[in-house]
């Protein structure tokens, strides 16, 4: 309870903070959905309108100002929103592929509107993001956002590749992690930190931060799934289990279990009943809490790297975030 107050608060205290580069960048995607052929304009305002977490821009705007504040608002709010724009462009697409019907509280735009129109969608908001950053003088913030775009596709195809592999290593499952989650995040927080004028040794740790709290991030996202503390999450449980997808928790039962009753089990998870058992049994095994400790230990890694930038306000909360960030729910 105080952890997930500690989580509320703090967010709220980084989103009043970095709020007017949070309000610029949400005006620049509206101008460019609005902008956007006919078909498709309705599905990109109803995308970007949907409350996400903003998580990522909040990363970026975090580490612009902690060098004595932003130093250039638009040029930060447009990162920015090519990067939620990439990501959007993301989940839109993953949607398809995860057959998930929800997201963020709403039907996924395919379930609603058929994988074509979807498909389109996300290719054009793709598209969008990488013609916004173009616009961006140092070639640094173009180039990781395109890395990370690249990434995400190769972390993805591996997940596909691996679903079903009772065998996955937690080499396997990280650098699945890396490419579809961390790559993006640490797109942000280099960008971030070559917004705030550090020198390159800085970048590049802030890059190693990024890629730590990446990895945290989609551990947790990966526990969450089980509906582990899960609380208003927008999106149903189980997909992961229903996808084949083998996350940390079951990697985790793996490695110190007999494996065959367990693989029987994942084959009937789309019934709740069988997915409940399994919940129980990584429970019992004590799975969610060795990968909720992993996820903590990334965490820790990322926090430490603060330790390099100036001493500030911005600083210590970033701490907090990184913190807090275990205790999320959705
Ligand atoms: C969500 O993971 C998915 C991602 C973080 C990346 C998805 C990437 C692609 C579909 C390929 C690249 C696409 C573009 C446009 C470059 P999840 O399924 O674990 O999380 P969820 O539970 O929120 O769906
Ligand atoms: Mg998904």
């Amino acid at each position: 309870m105080i952890f997930s107050s500690k989580y509320h608060n703090v967010i709220k205290e980084a989103k009043n903070l970095v709020q007017p580069a949070l309000d610029l960048s949400a005006k620049m995607m509206r101008d460019v959905a609005e902008n956007s052929p006919q078909k498709l304009r309705k599905h990109f305002i109803q995308t970007i309108e949907r409350p996400g977490k903003r998580l990522r821009s909040i990363l970026l705007f975090l580490l612009a100002s902690s060098n004595g504040g932003i130093k250039d608002l638009e040029r930060a709010a447009k990162a920015a929103a090519s990067v939620e724009m990439l990501h959007l462009a993301s989940l839109i697409h993953d949607d398809v592929i995860d057959m998930s019907e929800f997201r963020r509280g709403q039907n996924s735009l395919h379930s609603s509107f058929g994988n074509k129109i979807a498909v389109l969608v996300g290719d054009y908001m793709l598209a969008q993001s990488l013609i916004f950053v173009l616009e961006e003088d140092d070639r640094r913030i173009p180039q990781s956002l395109a890395n990370a775009a690249s990434s995400l596709v190769a972390g993805e195809i591996l997940e596909i590749d691996l679903s079903g592999n009772i065998d996955i290593s937690y080499e396997d499952y990280i650098q699945i992690v890396e490419g579809k989650t961390a790559s993006l995040l640490i797109s942000c927080a280099k960008s971030g930190a070559i917004l705030a004028g550090y020198d390159e040794k800085i970048v590049e740790e802030c890059g190693n931060l990024g890629l730590h709290f990446g990895i945290a991030f989609q551990i947790i996202d990966d526990i969450l799934d089980y509906g582990i503390d899960a609380k208003n999450l927008g999106k149903k449980n189980f997909k992961d289990l229903q996808n084949g997808l083998i996350t940390l928790p079951l990697l985790l039962y793996f490695q110190k279990n007999p494996k065959d009753e367990m693989a029987n089990l994942i084959k009937n998870a789309s019934d709740p009943k069988t997915a409940n058992l399994i919940v129980k049994k990584l429970k019992k095994a004590n799975c969610f809490e060795e990968a909720k400790s992993v996820a903590y230990s990334h965490l820790l890694k990322a926090a430490k790297i603060l330790e390099k930038l100036p001493p500030s306000h911005i600083n210590t909360l970033l701490k907090d975030f990184f913190e807090a960030m275990a205790e999320r729910k959705n």
